[in-house]
């Protein structure tokens, strides 16, 4: 099948394939505060990291049907100040749990059962059971286009000040991915564990490097 997305909505499948195309997707699991001093935490798998010195993340927020923007994203650019929590296996339903749109300033940490702790270097706290949290301070928003809504797409840039990582899924000083079970999402309902990891070394490497 081939479809023209600027040429008609019409995909022809039962559900538009588009999310199921650009997989697996992490899932940034952010935690703000708003201007009343509220936690918030949302799921973005729109997300994921893009640069490295400094190290920078970026999330998507769409618009929510009825117009205004998503309190991540209002918060980010508010108060200026964020963390990924990173979402796992045993994490999951919490996960799901935190995405339910309740009105702005009720704390979805509560609504999902989870705990917080205080973050390092920034204010919105910390998801505890989560085992890798990315401290950031907002950089910049870009504004996409949205076909239907004219607050269109925010892309938000965050710079990474501070990595948590708990000792206990480190092995050897390495992320151990088998500790960690990171979720990803892919198309449609569907999300991946995972729990298998292989490795390769690049053309230019030496086997020891
Ligand atoms: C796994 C998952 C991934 C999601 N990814 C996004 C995303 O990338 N962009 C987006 O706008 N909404 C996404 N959502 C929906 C938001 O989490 C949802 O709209 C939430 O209510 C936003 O909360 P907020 O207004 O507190 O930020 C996702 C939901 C789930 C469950």
């Amino acid at each position: 099948m081939f479809w023209n997305v600027n040429e008609t909505a019409d995909h022809g499948l039962p559900r538009n394939p588009w999310k199921a195309c650009v997989v697996p997707r992490p899932i940034g699991w952010i935690t703000t505060i708003s201007e009343d001093g509220e936690v918030n935490l949302a799921p973005y798998s729109y997300f994921n990291a893009c640069g490295e010195n400094p190290p920078m993340v970026m999330f998507s927020g769409g618009p929510r049907p009825e117009g205004p923007k998503k309190d991540t994203v209002a918060n980010c650019e508010v108060q200026g100040e964020f963390v990924c929590n990173m979402s796992t296996w045993a994490l999951r339903d919490a996960m799901n749990q935190s995405s339910a749109a309740l009105p702005a300033g009720e704390d979805e940490t509560r609504f999902a059962g989870l705990e917080t702790e205080p973050s390092t270097l920034v204010k919105p706290p910390r998801i505890k059971a989560a085992p890798i949290h990315i401290e950031c301070v907002y950089h910049q928003t870009v504004v996409m286009p949205h076909n239907v809504n004219e607050e269109g797409n925010r892309v938000v840039f965050g710079r990474v000040v501070g990595i948590h990582i708990k000792d206990e899924v480190l092995t050897d000083g390495f992320v151990d991915m088998a500790k960690v079970q990171p979720i990803a999402r892919l198309g449609y309902m569907d999300y991946a564990r995972v729990d298998t990891v292989f490795r390769m070394d690049r053309p230019t490497m030496k086997a020891a490097e």
